[in-house]
């Protein structure tokens, strides 16, 4: 197997473990602020799991947008030829902008949570985390991944 191939794998696979955890940690603030619970350690593990493998998902994103002749590579053809393809136009350009925006955003969730004080750390996860879930689902190349 090549490097393109070990690393789309890897992006593929991480994938499930990124959007589930995310998906987790949204639903364990949502139900920490309509229990008004307290913030316990077990729910700062849960949105740092989210946190962590986002950011390897990243990574690999990044390697990924060097190997595959999807990423970077497209643009030999012209900036042209990629825009005009729907399909190269979301693997090249809008999956890898939009998520680097939603991993933005779960990043400052995280970061605001930890100076929030206690009654607003489970608001700051689910509102950030939420939306970047959202632009992350809304970028899925679904066909190519599940399809
Ligand atoms: C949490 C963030 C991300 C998730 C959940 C995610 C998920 C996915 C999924 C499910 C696929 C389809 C894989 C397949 O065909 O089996 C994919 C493809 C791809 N991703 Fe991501 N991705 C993320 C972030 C990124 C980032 C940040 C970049 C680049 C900077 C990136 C670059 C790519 C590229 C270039 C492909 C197409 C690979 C190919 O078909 O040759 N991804 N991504």
């Amino acid at each position: 197997m090549d490097t393109y191939k070990i690393i789309l794998e890897a992006h593929s696979g991480i994938a499930y473990v990124a959007l589930i955890t995310i998906a987790i940690a949204v639903i364990n603030s949502l139900i920490g602020i309509s229990a008004k619970n307290e913030f316990k350690p077990k729910d700062r593990r849960i949105a740092l799991f989210a946190l962590i493998a986002t950011h390897i998902q990243f990574i690999f994103g990044l390697i990924l947008y060097f190997v595959s002749p999807n990423g970077m590579d497209a643009f030999k053809s012209g900036m042209k030829a990629v825009m005009s393809n729907e399909g190269l136009r979301k693997l090249a350009v809008e999956h890898p902008v939009t998520n680097i925006i939603a991993i933005v955003l779960i990043t400052v969730g995280w970061s605001t949570h930890k100076r929030a004080e206690e009654s607003k750390k489970f608001k700051k996860i689910a509102i950030f985390y939420a939306l970047g879930l959202i632009l992350l689902l809304a970028m899925i190349p679904w066909g190519n991944w599940i399809g």
